[in-house]
């Protein structure tokens, strides 16, 4: 029998997982035991730690039903989300749009409308904008009729489903035109917190972060025969671009087409007509 110490074990367990028949399953938990392993030696965690680390993940398991997901939230406030992300865009075979963080906000059932409507109901005057842009595929072929899902706070910087699980606003389902062309009207989103009343919000409260996201537009754009892109537009002028607590990868420099970084400009208010989208869709 092999006598086990600190130093031995992580080849040990290492070499009971070997019969692992799935080659991904076998990489990706071998790299997972031997990273988990170096982590509580390097910290010298004790057993009291990994208990209340036990607890935290017990909790956060707790907190998860299908209005929220607790695990998702833990992911995306350690940077891990927009790391897999930002790998996975890396790696695309094609270069395109950056993906952005789906978030817990999202949802099925979301109304379609016709171009040019507002996904604000009850907007205040003056505080509309229009938001166009064209689908285009990986080539810079428009896609017609591809689905153009879109989601977003209010100028209080809530969700509709945070007002109530069922209220409906600033979302809104939109098809493209023959040209790729979607267009709506909305009001500038803003910057808001994440929810901060789990475990994930202990732990941000804890290591005194702020626990806010950039005000930003929520795009899923879908077309037979595509995969399906999740992306998001963020606003150029808000304080939280540099320490957004989800740590989504702003830059441009991201390799991909098209920059997701907007400037929204006062006074399209009340004023959008079919003149003003033609000419803003030909820029
Ligand atoms: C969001 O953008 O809606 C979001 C993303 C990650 C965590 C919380 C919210
Ligand atoms: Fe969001």
């Amino acid at each position: 029998m092999r006598e086990l110490t600190p130093e031995t074990i992580t080849d040990a367990v290492l070499d009971q997982m070997a019969t692992t028949p799935d080659p991904r399953l076998k990489t990706i938990m071998a790299s997972a035991v031997k990273h988990l392993h170096a982590f509580a030696r390097e910290v010298n965690l004790t057993p009291a730690e990994w208990i209340k680390g036990i607890e935290f993940m017990t909790a956060a398991g707790k907190m998860c039903s299908p209005e929220r997901q607790e695990f998702i939230l833990l992911s995306d406030t350690l940077g891990l989300s927009a790391l897999v992300n930002g790998l996975h865009d890396a790696t695309a075979l094609e270069e395109a749009t950056h993906t952005s963080l789906l978030g817990p906000f999202y949802r099925e059932a979301t109304p379609t409308l016709a171009a040019g409507s507002s996904i604000a109901k009850n907007p205040k005057p003056g505080s509309e904008c229009v938001l166009y842009g064209r689908v285009t595929d990986a080539t810079g072929k428009p896609v017609a009729n591809a689905t153009v899902s879109i989601w977003q706070t209010g100028a209080d910087g809530l969700y509709d489903i945070q007002a109530s699980a069922t209220s409906v606003d600033y979302r809104g389902v939109f098809a493209t035109d023959a040209d790729g062309l979607y267009v709506l009207r909305t009001v500038k989103p803003l910057g808001y917190s994440i929810p901060m009343d789990g475990p994930v919000g202990a732990m941000v409260r804890a290591q005194a972060r702020h626990g806010m996201r950039p005000a930003h537009i929520h795009f899923l754009v879908g077309a037979a025969g595509y995969r399906e892109l999740v992306t998001a537009l963020y606003l150029r002028d808000d304080p939280h671009l540099a320490d957004d607590v989800v740590n989504e990868l702003h830059a441009t420099a991201r390799p991909g087409k098209g920059e997701l970084l907007v400037q929204v400009f006062a006074d399209a208010a009340g004023a959008f007509a079919a003149e003003d989208y033609e000419a803003a869709t030909r820029l």
